[in-house]
């Protein structure tokens, strides 16, 4: 068992944990971001990380100070913490990010995990490959191999108390990201990154980003926790932590400022476009697009790299809150519909609804249904399948709306998208659901499903069906095997 890392509260897939890091003496509340510092650049100070955004964690790369005469024998000398001016939390990378862009780095696992620990790192990566997408699968499992086999040599380096990285890669075959997982998770390492999802997620394809992490989910122990490499657009945040990520780095917030880029939790704006700040942060508190466009290069770069950090972090906060207060797929669904392909990331999280219940807690606070999406949740799957587990006492009746049961054995209320329930169980959670009163085509069909659940762990049971105002398209969504009634003309429709 792996006891630096303790899970507080779930939802979803989603978690609030404490990631304990010795080496540095602190605790790091999950979901937690990571700033990535570059050393040559230091966009923001990292003690103003530390004093203005709170930041418990950063990244830097341990390859930049390998590789560089003006840090490396400093770096030896002084330390990151000291030469950073950060008392946190510091992980380190190692290289991989170069390899993968240049194609070669000059220098072993066994000496940058070394190097990592000489200049004080409390979290260091060894040199994983981080095999793109679209690759073949022979590649895939060729870089694979090579990657275990350097997760392998990490375990042997004597690196004290630091942590170390176990990169998952697999590029996009799914069942090598879980076989990664699997193995990654079988070492003797500590904190789990997802690899080489950057591409993805450059070219907006959340739908395999979120298949890549739950493929790695499903080859972890609950146990463990998940670093998304390279995610640091606060639009994503909600999605990832969902699917069960803790740490995202980000360099998002300088290099975006860089490129006079405004962000957004729907998104990425040009600063040349914005006539409005739509943001209370200090910054756009104090200034306007125009005063900011009217700043010198360095000092605009600054100015924006703050506001990008203000709306990462209380993105961060925001999912935190959700995830305390049960729905957070409530935010994702929101998020989601800030762009189509956020669209597709939580429809390809939902593909995953089974992974997602078996950590969901079985009672929040609520339940809001509010797009077609909802009648997906594992909320409603787990309905479901409770529903071949509750008990029939002889011929029922599924009103869809209150009133008597015109003299059937049974009553239950059969409502979407949940389907069909015992009225005693209409004050419980997640049957307490605020739903619209207009459902879409999801909804009843969720509902069917739902019936179909019931008749077919009940094949000597008659149902009927008293409908009041379902639709024709609801109704035939129902299995042959119930009889159907109509209420609408009054007889045994009296609401109670
Ligand atoms: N930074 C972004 N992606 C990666 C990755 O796959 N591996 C490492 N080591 N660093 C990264
Ligand atoms: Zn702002």
């Amino acid at each position: 068992m792996r006891d630096s890392f303790e899970l507080r509260t779930l939802d979803g897939a989603g978690r609030i944990g404490d990631l304990e890091v010795p080496r540095a003496g602190v605790t790091v509340e999950t979901p937690a971001l990571l700033p990535v510092i570059n050393p040559h650049i230091r966009t923001i100070e990292p003690a103003e990380l530390e004093s203005d955004f709170g930041a418990q964690i950063l990244i830097t790369n341990g390859y930049i100070f390998y590789g560089s005469d003006e840090f490396r024998d400093r770096a030896l000398a002084e330390g990151l913490h000291d030469l950073l001016d950060f008392s946190g939390a510091i992980m380190t990378d190692s290289g991989s990010f170069q390899l993968a862009e240049y194609g070669d780095i000059s220098v072993t696992t066994e000496e940058i995990l070394q190097f990592q620990h000489d200049i004080g790192s409390d979290i260091g990566t060894p040199v994983d490959i981080p095999t793109p997408p679209d690759v073949s699968r022979e590649q895939a499992e060729r870089d694979l191999a090579t990657t275990k086999q350097r997760l392998e040599i990490a375990e042997g380096v004597d690196v004290g108390e630091m942590l170390v990285n176990a990169p998952v890669q697999g590029s996009t075959y799914p069942d090598l990201r879980e076989e990664a997982a699997r193995h990654a998770y079988s070492t003797s390492l500590d904190v789990f990154p997802v690899g080489a999802v950057v591409p993805l997620m450059n070219d907006y394809r959340y739908a395999e980003m979120v298949e890549a992490v739950l493929a790695a989910k499903r080859g972890l122990g609950a146990d463990a926790p998940v670093h998304l490499f390279g995610a640091g657009h606060p639009m994503m945040f909600a999605l990832a932590v969902a699917a069960g990520c803790d740490l995202f780095d980000s360099a998002a917030y300088a290099l975006y400022a860089r490129d006079d880029r405004y962000l957004t939790v729907r998104g990425t704006e040009k600063l040349a476009d914005l006539d409005y700040f739509p943001c209370s942060c200090p910054v756009c508190s104090d200034t306007t697009p125009d005063e900011v466009r009217s700043l010198d290069g360095d000092t605009r770069e600054r100015t924006l790299a703050r506001h990008n950090l203000h709306v990462t972090y209380e993105e961060l906060r925001r999912v935190k809150q959700a995830i305390r207060s049960g729905n957070l797929l409530e935010l994702v669904e929101e998020r989601a519909r800030s762009h189509p392909a956020m669209l597709d990331g939580y429809r390809a999280l939902l593909d995953g609804v089974d992974q997602l219940e078996a950590s969901d807690p079985v009672s929040k606070g609520s339940f809001f249904h509010v797009s077609t999406e909802s009648a997906r949740r594992p909320e409603v799957t787990r309905h479901h399948d409770r529903l071949s587990r509750l008990p029939v006492e002889g011929e029922t009746v599924l009103l869809t709306q209150g009133g008597n049961n015109g003299g059937f054995d049974e009553t239950w209320r059969l409502v979407p998208p949940f389907g069909p329930f015992p009225r005693a169980l209409s004050k419980t959670y997640p049957l307490t659901a605020e739903t619209p009163e207009r459902f879409d085509r999801a909804a009843y069909e969720a509902a069917a499903a739902g019936v179909r659940a019931l008749v077919e762990a009940n094949p000597e049971t008659e149902f009927t069906v008293g409908y009041f105002d379902w639709p024709e398209a609801a109704l035939d969504a129902l299995p042959d095997a119930v009889g159907l009634l109509d209420l609408r003309e009054g007889d045994g429709g009296s609401d109670t």
